[in-house]
């Protein structure tokens, strides 16, 4: 048996994120189109005689229990009765509190990794299931395929088609904590229109311009009202050329998105240097696993 293995933990953005109402167990009942980008942490997973421990190349990353890689080993140890101890070092390329589903993706990728080390075999159906207690995002980054996802997050359908889409990613100096977000957002202060179908048939399209006409994200009003400065990445990356740009999940991150990737290089030029992190990327398309 291999001692160690490497994998990859892409980020997502949301493209479509529409709240239907309240649930009686504090979560919120959400529509939303989640799509992986070419970002992605890189973590390492090894095997130790005893306990769960996570290294992170950015030191103000919690380390402990509270730390959804360290759930992720802790609940695949328990499910499978692994007595083995769980090493994981994430080399963390994706912002924290950004929206961009980093830890998610990072838990996720622990799941999947100690099933590929430890040759448990588990399907991925059951690994869902186990992703969906640690966090809503979790299961997405499971299936690693463009997807709506529905409940409060953890139910997942494949979209039938993969686009290539071209972005260009702005995460300003502050992070934005989920809980926050959706405790802020009221549903009788949406204003704009949501056509989940529209998005969906753009999509089977492949239609740049309606993809991007059909973007949504409830989620910006409640957010822009503590954070201001996210309405103007939005005006900044219009102006520098998007179709449209969009805050992804409850922010802080927002992306633009493009015809063309020589386009995007150009919004790049504009706005490169005005936020801690401005990057162009382009969909995540994982390799053999
Ligand atoms: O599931 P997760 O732990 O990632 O959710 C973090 C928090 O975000 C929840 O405790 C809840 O406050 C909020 N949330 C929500 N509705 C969702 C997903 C998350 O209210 N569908």
């Amino acid at each position: 048996m291999a001692e160690h293995i490497y994998i990859e933990a892409p980020a997502k953005v949301n493209l479509f994120l529409d709240i239907k109402g309240k649930r009686d167990d504090g979560y919120h009942e959400i529509q939303t189109v989640m799509h992986l980008i070419d970002l992605k942490d890189e973590i390492r997973i090894s095997l130790r005689d005893e306990g769960i421990r996570v290294r992170c190349s950015e030191p103000f990353i919690p380390q402990g229990s509270e730390n959804l890689a360290y759930k992720a080993a802790a609940i695949f140890s328990e499910k499978c009765g692994i007595r083995k101890g769980v090493e994981i070092y994430i080399d963390k390329k994706i912002p924290a509190g950004a929206g961009l589903g980093g830890g998610s993706s990072d838990a996720a990728a622990v799941l999947k990794g100690l099933n590929n080390l430890l040759a448990c075999n588990v399907p991925h159906e059951e690994l869902a299931l186990w992703a969906a207690e640690i966090g809503s995002d979790v299961p997405f980054f499971i299936w690693e395929r463009t997807a709506l996802a529905e409940g409060r997050g953890e139910l997942i359908s494949p979209l039938k088609r993969e686009n290539l889409l071209h972005m260009l990613l702005v995460k300003p100096d502050f992070s934005v904590s989920t809980p926050e977000a959706y405790r802020n957002f009221k549903k009788e202060e949406v204003k704009m229109s949501r056509d989940l179908k529209a998005f969906l048939a753009a999509w089977e399209n492949y239609d740049i311009i309606s993809i991007a006409e059909n973007m949504i994200n409830v989620l910006e009003m409640p957010v822009i009202k503590l954070y201001p400065e996210i309405a103007g990445i939005k005006d900044d990356l219009k102006r520098a050329g998007a179709l449209n740009a969009l805050m992804s999940g409850s922010g802080s991150a927002v992306f633009g998105i493009f015809r063309e990737e020589k386009e995007a290089l150009r919004a790049y030029s504009f706005l490169q240097g005005k936020y801690p992190l401005v990057k162009v990327v382009t969909s995540y398309i994982r390799g053999d696993e």
